[in-house]
């Protein structure tokens, strides 16, 4: 028999939300006293951004969100997840706090409060204050001190409302990207960057927790992490090692501190060696340590990994899903549902878990429109089997609480731009027309079915 699958096989307290972020979807990028964020500088450098795109509208979200948020409910979702933009709040990223912004996502709570939909705030999602990267940003010591001080004015002004809240945004994606490779905004590369942002935003991960667990009560905290299974592109030595070396990055690196067993430790691996070296203030080590009441897992796809000596310190490339003749998004991410299952199982083995909630997860496709329709069936197909590895994590056990879809609509795609489209909703950028595409549809019927 055809098993239909339903959201009711997931059980009556499961959660099921639609995620977005303050600069990929709400524009008014200078609107009310907000300060510019490094997104907006990185976007005005030549190059960076494909299609010359910039966050400056987005989606309009900050006009808009009451429209946004009666589809998020028409649709059939119970959560919605944000993040606050650090800019809109404190516009130099510290000092002066910007009422105007404060008062913004209060609009957003209320509605969401007033519609049924359960906010999860994240409070970091890679738009620092562009303010506090002239000062070296995530690798100056000193963001610990201005993080704890944007935290602690959210907290305060958010506490009695919002219950969920995720400290950090992929840690590993802004870091790596941002102050290794150069990719994203700020636009950083190196070890001398790369080193103490990792060791700065473990710290901000944790202390965040402790701040937001002492001044709001009752509340669920979390912080989110990118994994990625890492899979050896032959069973030689060398691709073996260099696939170990990707793993310990991509999906070790920032988890194993939080639960208290440290950095990794790998002597194969000599840039673990120059961390450690770097941390001369590893006498903090344990407080990298922070008890969340969930993980935040966010997958999209797994990696395969072949030795390549020309690539410093990591050697090894990834041998991509196109070449490999193998499904793919139009990220040309492999479309793999069972390595989120094999994902799943792995984090929860840590054994340091409680809680795991699926804070994004989704696809772009070259989606088209044609007669006012959009009938994305690969999104509908890679949802459908994303949720069924979910559900069969969940049937063996594995306490998940959770599932978000990335994400509401079309937005800003970071160095993508618009060009590439992650929404259950279409976003014509010319109009800000939105439609439902038949993904859109297919959760709504998923969700009341
Ligand atoms: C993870 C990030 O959190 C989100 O901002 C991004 O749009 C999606 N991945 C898709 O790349």
């Amino acid at each position: 028999m055809h098993h239909i699958l339903s959201a009711r096989d997931f059980g009556k307290n499961f959660q099921w939300g639609v995620a977005i972020a303050a600069a990929q979807n709400e524009g008014a990028a200078g609107e009310d006293g907000k300060g510019a964020s490094i997104w907006d500088a990185f976007a005005k450098r030549p190059g960076k951004i494909r299609g010359g795109g910039r966050p400056t509208t987005g989606c309009d979200f900050y006009h808009r969100y009451k429209d946004d948020l009666l589809l998020v409910k028409a649709l059939g979702f119970t959560v919605f997840r944000f993040s606050l933009s650090w800019a809109r709040i404190l516009p130099d990223g510290t000092g002066k706090v910007n009422k105007e912004g404060i008062a913004f996502y209060h609009k957003v709570i209320d509605e969401c409060l007033k519609l049924g939909l359960i906010p999860y705030v994240t409070l970091y999602h890679w738009d620092l204050p562009q303010e506090l990267q002239k000062k070296g940003g995530w690798a100056n010591y000193f963001i610990n001190k201005w993080f704890n001080r944007f935290v602690t004015v959210c907290a305060e002004a958010y506490g009695d409302k919002v219950k969920n809240w995720i400290i950090i945004n992929e840690p590993f994606g802004f870091t790596s990207l941002g102050y290794m490779i150069g990719r994203h905004a700020p636009g950083k590369t190196g070890l001398e960057n790369f080193l103490p942002a990792i060791y700065h935003t473990s710290l901000a991960q944790a202390e965040g927790g402790r701040i937001i667990r002492n001044l709001v009560p009752y509340a669920h905290i979390g912080t989110a992490f990118s994994f990625s299974q890492v899979v050896p592109h032959s069973d030689k030595k060398e691709d073996l090692a260099a696939a170990n070396r990707v793993d310990i990055l991509m999906n070790r690196l920032f988890i194993e501190p939080v639960i208290g067993k440290g950095y990794p430790i790998d002597d194969s691996f000599k840039f673990l060696e120059k961390l450690q070296l770097h941390n001369k203030a590893w006498k903090f080590a344990d407080r990298l340590q922070f008890d969340f009441d969930f993980i935040g897992l966010q997958y999209y796809f797994p990696v395969v990994i072949k030795y390549n000596p020309l690539v410093p310190y990591v050697q090894a490339t990834e041998v991509n899903a196109k070449s490999r003749k193998v499904p793919h998004t139009a990220m040309g991410w492999e479309i793999n549902a069972d390595s989120f299952y094999r994902t799943i199982k792995r984090i929860w083995l840590y054994g340091g878990v409680k809680e795991i909630v699926i804070t994004e997860n989704g696809a772009a496709f070259k989606d088209e429109v044609k007669n006012g329709i959009i009938n994305d069936t690969e999104r509908i197909d890679y949802f459908r089997h994303h949720l069924k590895a979910v559900l069969k994590a969940k049937r063996e056990g594995v306490n998940i609480k959770g599932y978000f879809a990335w994400t509401l609509m079309d937005n800003f795609e970071w160095s993508e731009g618009y060009t590439k489209r992650f929404g259950l909703v279409h976003v014509d950028f010319k109009t800000q027309l939105r439609t439902i595409k038949n993904s859109g549809y297919w959760w709504r019927d998923f969700l009341n079915g």
